[in-house]
């Protein structure tokens, strides 16, 4: 028997309780080099506070995570950043004094750890594949929400991840502009897994070619996305979202 190449990422039975409710229950899932996935569930699933847990910003309450097979359970958000795994949230966080290209320059920066000139050649490139090259002089504030979301996936993508974890990047788009999301996120694919959490699965169409469905903490479903996607267990737990 072969061994199984090591997964980039994985879980191992991660739950994490906020009091009585278990957001996530004894999930152990794993992530390979270059993979895309969706991730989608009905509202209170626990797809928010599973990114939460594999960014680092919220700790299990039980179980452990691990990245190119190390241990990464107790490591901080800063920690897990320069281990490689970054984090759009969905509601974008901004420096609002800053302009664009410094809110991009700070995770090049503390992030991916370039200094200047390298950082300044690195986060042109962030801006032009994230759309936002033509903004770049401009505030936060000034931005419609799709430049907003884009912001907040540029900042993510700064740091050089290897594992980029989107938490509903897509939502409150139009059709044309999850398009134009869609294809930011293409752009970003190689070189990387990514973790796209997303209510309209629109948005997760021919980029994941893996989907995993999460109700009331637990994994429900995984697999390729279209056999995911056709089958009746997704269709009946969807009637509800
Ligand atoms: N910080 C928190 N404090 C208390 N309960 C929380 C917190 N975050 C999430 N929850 C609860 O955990 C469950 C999962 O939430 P969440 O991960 O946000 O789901 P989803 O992103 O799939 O909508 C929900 O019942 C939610 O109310
Ligand atoms: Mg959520």
């Amino acid at each position: 028997m072969t061994a199984r190449p090591m997964a980039l990422m994985a879980t191992e039975d991660v739950s994490r309780q906020f009091g009585s409710v278990c957001a996530v229950d004894q999930i152990s899932i794993e992530l390979n080099a270059d993979e895309s996935v969706g991730l989608i569930g009905p509202n209170g699933a626990g797809k928010t506070t599973l990114l939460s847990l594999l960014s680092g910003a919220l700790k299990p309450s039980s179980g452990r995570i691990t990245m190119d097979g190390n241990d990464v359970t107790a490591l901080p958000v800063h920690a897990r950043v320069a281990a490689g795994i970054a984090k759009a949230a969905q509601i974008p966080q901004t420096f609002d004094r800053l302009t664009v290209r410094e809110n991009v320059l700070l995770p090049a920066y503390f992030g991916a750890g370039l200094s200047q000139p390298d950082a300044g050649v690195w986060i042109d490139e962030v801006l032009e594949m994230t759309g936002l090259i033509d903004r770049a002089d401009k505030v936060p504030a000034s931005l419609g929400l799709l430049d907003r979301k884009r912001l907040e996936l540029a900042k993510a993508v700064a740091s050089k991840p290897r594992v980029l974890l989107l938490d509903e990047i897509a939502a409150g788009l139009t059709e044309p502009e999850i398009a134009l999301m869609k294809e930011v996120v293409r752009r970003l694919q190689p070189g990387r897994a990514i973790v796209w959490v997303e209510h309209i699965p629109f948005a997760l169409q021919d980029i994941c070619a893996r989907l995993v469905v999460m109700d009331k903490g637990a994994r429900l479903l995984d697999g390729p996305f279209d056999e995911v996607w056709a089958s009746d267990a997704l269709q009946s737990t969807y009637m509800g979202m």
